[in-house]
């Protein structure tokens, strides 16, 4: 067994901390105090509240997206940046490192774009003993239209020039974070790294309307009988920044270490994040839900984790899952599943009959039983293997896919491309 004291330790371009999980830089990072609560519960490094001209916000801030009873599935913010002075957030950070010297201590910083005002902001950063900074190139609301925040994050070149003036005075890491509203994410890491980036993290939040009140007309959050976009955030956006942290890991043209964000709850978020290569993780929306402490059962799953998989490291898990992550063309038109019902746990609801057959392939036949149940059964010779049978069960374990051995070689679509009457038996979606 490796050693638990130190198989979480994470070193990101240089910052080291005692475990990969970070808080991200937001409501829970505003004050000293939240975060030495937080660096005592066990979380192993900090991105402040951005800090900047301090400003004003509205209140009525937060909205939400509730799923089947689980609350906050997704979470919309229209909140701005810190709106207490740099003094004081550069004094408590002082205070915070001085305490908490092993912890990671990340400033994020968003000021106007002009050269003098991030060269003054980044050395009032490291001169309170920040251990990196985090350039906040994201935020989707009411920093953009001032020419900051996602304004940046949208234009390549706005990105590079940036990073280059702060690299220009920065002595810790510099890492750009980045927005995800944006076609292609890698071409702004690409901009990050050629003004020098040490790092950059994604994502930030996801423009978004969280709803509409139907009795009012007004969009949420409401402030005064009005709203704007705000930032998507959440588990509802994991996928999405699973992706773009795959697409940013896989670049070679980017090639600096990413911390990933968006959606992590549990230590297998943070799991599959490193998997696809995160060297660190950090997290907002769950901390807003669940407080600091969720980090303790963070930190236990992942060194069982560890453990059970026989890594001795966190950078050894690191990446393992990015070869498997290819393109449509690559992959084998050979492969074949077909679904299967365990008749002893099926309930008889038939709605995988319904989707099947309405919303999908007509594979599954049916005939209703005298008790309003429905007896269901596959067609094997009609199944393609979709999926949706078993996406829709509402029994664990009663609907699988099961391999159907063909006996043919792999083969993808550029194989195929070039002999398709050789195999012409793929053009049966049946085959
Ligand atoms: C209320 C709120 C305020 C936020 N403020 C900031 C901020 O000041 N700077 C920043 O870089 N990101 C900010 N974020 C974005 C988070 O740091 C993070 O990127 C995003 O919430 C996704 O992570 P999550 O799904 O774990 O919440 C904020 C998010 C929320 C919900």
């Amino acid at each position: 067994m490796a050693d638990r004291s130190t198989h979480l330790a994470t070193n990101l371009a240089g910052i080291h901390s005692p475990n990969p999980f970070w808080l991200a830089s937001a409501p829970p990072t505003n004050t000293g105090d939240q975060v030495m609560r937080a660096f005592d519960a066990g979380w192993g490094g900090a991105v402040w509240k951005t800090i900047g001209d301090p400003i004003v916000n509205v209140s009525s801030r937060y909205s939400s997206v509730d799923l089947n009873g689980v609350r906050m599935m997704g979470l919309n913010n229209i909140e701005l940046i810190t709106d207490r002075t740099p003094e004081i957030n550069f004094r408590e950070i002082a205070e915070v490192k001085k305490r908490y010297p092993k912890q990671a201590l990340i400033a994020s910083l968003m000021v106007e774009s002009k050269r003098e005002a991030w060269h003054e902001m980044v050395k009032r950063a490291e001169g309170a003993g920040a251990d990196g900074l985090e350039l906040n190139f994201g935020c989707p609301h009411g920093m953009s239209e001032r020419g900051m925040g996602a304004a940046v994050g949208q234009v390549p070149e706005y990105a590079c020039q940036i990073t280059e003036w702060v690299k220009e005075a920065a002595r810790t890491p510099v890492i750009v974070k980045l927005t995800p509203n944006i076609t292609d994410v890698t071409h702004v890491a690409r901009a990050a790294k050629r003004g020098g980036a040490d790092a950059v993290s994604l994502i930030n939040t996801i423009n978004s309307i969280t709803g509409i009140d139907l009795d009012n007309f007004a969009p949420r959050p409401n402030v005064a009988g009005r709203s704007s976009h705000g930032g998507y955030c959440g588990p509802a956006v994991k996928p999405i920044a699973l992706n773009m942290v795959a697409a940013v890991a896989q670049d070679p043209a980017v090639g600096i270490p990413i911390s990933g964000i968006g959606g992590i709850s549990t230590w297998r978020d943070a799991a599959e994040f490193i998997l696809l290569g995160a060297t660190t993780v950090q997290v907002c929306t769950a901390v807003m839900h669940y407080g600091f402490r969720i980090v303790e059962d963070m930190i236990d799953g992942l060194s069982n984790y560890l453990d059970e998989k026989g890594l001795s490291s966190v950078a050894e898990l690191r990446g393992r899952s990015l070869g498997t992550v290819t393109k449509w063309e690559e992959l084998d038109l050979n492969y074949k599943i077909i679904a299967q019902i365990e008749q002893a746990k099926c309930i008889g609801c038939g709605l995988c009959y319904v989707a099947c057959n309405d919303g999908a392939h007509q594979s599954i036949g049916a005939r209703p039983r005298t008790e309003g149940r429905t007896d269901v059964w596959i067609l094997e010779d009609q199944c393609v293997g979709c999926n949706l049978c078993s996406l829709v069960c509402p029994v664990a374990g009663c609907i699988t896919m099961k391999k159907v051995e063909t006996g043919r070689p792999p083969i993808n679509w550029k194989e195929f491309q070039k002999d398709p009457e050789k195999h012409a038996y793929l053009k049966n979606p049946h085959h």
